[in-house]
């Protein structure tokens, strides 16, 4: 049983699904992989769009919105979470990430003896401060198959004692961008806005740590309203909650912001391919843009994912006006130049981390019996 409840898993489940799929057909065996959706992600644009694009039957959310305290809301999903696990008694349970609902799956699986995964394993921003990290390192001790992206995730399960039990796979999120990504696909959202064939910058952001700090969220808002290039923002919710009616009327004043909502995973892939630069806090995001080959500008102090630093592919410029400014004409001035740097995508798995996942479980469940 796959178990996740936000965006970025929603597209690692799909790529799960379809290489066990896939692997049934070449083996003519029969496995049976359930979905679960805590519901932490609940908007139809959050949730629902990435099952229709990415070929998954829609499970029934288990919890139905999922406001409020980390805590509560953690605490939320690990009730429901428990009481499907002691119905359904799957073999297995696989997480992925480093969300809240991959902390409620860790703590509801482990808890019951049930065989546990960590996909993604590894990962450190080294910023005790975010949940997120708290998340990976609770998930990481407790699981008992790590499936580790990258040489540096798979070096830090080292560092932490845990190599025992742990494989380099390579990272879904390469698997999918490979998959799911066509030079001939259009975007609906540069039409409307009438962007096409234009340059623009590709703009996200919802990390607690820019979006609940006032000094961090207005000089990275200031920020915008001086980017010499149009601006595309879809909103996440955590962002257009925070902004309120008056926030977003005031960002959308400026002519060069373009506010849109979420936008589909099909979508959102042109527009990171399209773009001139991406400037985000998402980790999904850095990743994404290395793949592509679109220069990025991440808007934090440290990353998880140091292998997108290099050849300066991404920069961290934290929330700092100037400094975005600054990172974001050095970005430009690299895509004019259409100077095609090489990049590592081996370090990634090459797009076949969900084969490699699938061996390292079928290897682990034959040692189990
Ligand atoms: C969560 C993850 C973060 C991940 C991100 C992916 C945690 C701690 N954070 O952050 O690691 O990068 O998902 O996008 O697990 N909301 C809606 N509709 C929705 C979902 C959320 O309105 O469909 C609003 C709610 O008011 C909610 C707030 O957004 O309180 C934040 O949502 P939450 O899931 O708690 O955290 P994210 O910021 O989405
Ligand atoms: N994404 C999307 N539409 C959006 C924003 C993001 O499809 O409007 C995709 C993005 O391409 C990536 C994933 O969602 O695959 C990343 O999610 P997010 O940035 O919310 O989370 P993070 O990766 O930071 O955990």
């Amino acid at each position: 049983m796959s178990i996740g409840g936000a965006r970025p898993q929603f597209v690692k489940m799909a790529m799960m699904f379809h290489g066990i799929e896939a692997y049934k057909a070449r083996n003519h065996c029969s496995i049976d992989h359930a979905i679960l959706h805590t519901g932490q992600h609940y908007d139809p644009l959050m949730s629902d769009i990435f099952f229709e694009e990415l070929g998954l039957a829609m499970p029934h959310p288990i919890i139905g919105t999922s406001s409020g305290t980390p805590g509560v809301q953690t605490a939320a999903m690990l009730a429901s979470i428990e009481v499907e696990l002691m119905r359904e008694t799957p073999d297995l349970v696989l997480i992925y990430g480093d969300t809240n609902s991959t902390l409620a799956a860790a703590l509801a699986a482990s808890k019951l003896h049930i065989p546990l995964v960590h996909i993604e394993a590894g990962l450190r921003s080294f910023n005790r401060e975010m949940q997120e990290e708290i998340n990976r390192i609770v998930s990481d001790h407790v699981s008992d198959l790590l499936l580790a992206p990258t040489a540096a995730s798979m070096e830090q399960l080292r560092v932490e004692g845990l190599s025992g039990r742990a494989a380099l796979v390579g990272d879904l999120m390469l698997d999918a961008v490979a998959h799911y990504t066509s030079s001939d696909r259009t975007s609906a959202v540069l039409d409307k806005q009438g962007l096409v064939g234009k340059s623009y910058a590709l703009v996200t952001m919802h990390r607690a740590e820019n979006t609940d700090s006032f000094k961090r969220l207005t000089a990275i808002l200031s920020s915008l309203a001086k980017f010499p290039i149009p601006i595309v923002l879809p909103l996440h919710p955590r962002l257009s909650r925070l902004l309120g009616v008056e926030g977003r009327r005031m960002l959308a004043s400026h002519d060069h912001i373009h506010l849109v909502e979420p936008v589909g995973y099909l979508e959102m892939l042109v527009l990171e391919q399209r773009a001139d630069v991406i400037v985000t806090d998402s980790g999904g995001m850095q990743k994404e843009a290395y793949f592509l080959g679109t220069p990025c500008v991440t808007l934090r102090d440290e990353t998880e994912w140091t292998e997108t630093l290099h050849d300066d592919w991404n920069v961290l410029a934290g929330s700092e006006s100037e400094t975005i400014l600054r990172a974001v004409r050095h970005a430009l001035e690299r895509s004019s130049r259409a100077v095609e740097q090489p990049r590592n995508l081996a370090a990634f798995g090459g797009g076949q981390a969900a084969a490699h996942c699938i061996d390292e479980i079928m290897k682990f469940m034959e040692k189990k019996k």
